[in-house]
């Protein structure tokens, strides 16, 4: 049976499209169920609607407060019991109610080396940091914002010509759209799990983010 996943976006969905691509050649053992979008305006909307796939638009403006958006999430997700809750570029923070519920069961994808640079402007921050390197991070979500145990992740060289957006490029397409699938279909295979705040994959614990060694080729 292939893995049900629920996949939450807030733009352009470019990390959609690789997911929906590694479901639709099998390299994810999963069915995208639904597509949430927190504005009706979202390039990867339109990309959902355009493949067929199931969308639902639960806009922030429509709700006061965090706990109101997160019930009408939490109803929609409940609709579709999807075994995999993906956040894929969703701009909102999460309450700990509705994070609790979904625990071991959510990931996202954040552009920097976690624990660095966890919030916005990733690209800015770390070259005004001077940093050398940079890159993404998947992790389970917990109710501290990016700061879940950390799955994978994928590292490039900072270069000296680089501005926000040349990086956020090249994090995106060499990194992102690569190990956000993998660990998707890892999930999907039930080769991960989140225990007492310890990730294990295929049964041993994790110490630090797996890599790209640990990569299938599929993936690469
Ligand atoms: C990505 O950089 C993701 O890491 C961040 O938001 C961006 C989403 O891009 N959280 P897209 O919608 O997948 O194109």
């Amino acid at each position: 049976m292939p893995a049900k996943l629920a996949v939450l976006i807030s733009g352009r969905g470019r990390n959609l499209e690789a997911i929906a691509a590694a479901c639709a050649d099998g390299r994810i053992q999963g069915e995208i169920v639904r597509v949430i979008s927190s504005r009706a305006d979202a390039g990867g909307l339109a990309f959902a609607q355009a493949q067929g796939l199931p969308t639902a638009i639960v806009p922030s403006k429509d709700y006061a407060d965090r706990a109101a958006y997160d019930a009408a999430l939490a109803g929609q997700l409940r609709e579709d019991a999807p075994d995999i809750v993906v956040l894929a570029g969703f701009m909102r923070i999460l309450t700990p109610a509705f994070v609790a519920e979904w625990l071991g069961r959510m990931v996202n994808i954040h552009p920097s080396l976690l624990p660095r640079h966890p919030g916005l402007q990733t690209h800015r921050r770390a070259l005004d940091a001077g940093d050398r390197e940079h890159g993404a991070t998947v992790h389970f979500v917990t109710a501290e914002l990016d700061g879940g145990p950390a799955i994978i992740q994928g590292q490039l060289n900072v270069r000296a010509e680089d501005t926000p957006d040349t990086l956020a490029d090249r994090v995106m397409q060499d990194i992102e759209l690569k190990i956000y699938p993998q660990a998707i279909a890892w999930l999907a295979r039930g080769e991960l799990a989140l225990r007492d705040g310890v990730v294990r994959y295929r049964g041993q614990v994790l110490t630090a983010p797996l890599g790209p060694a640990a990569m299938d080729a599929g993936f690469l």
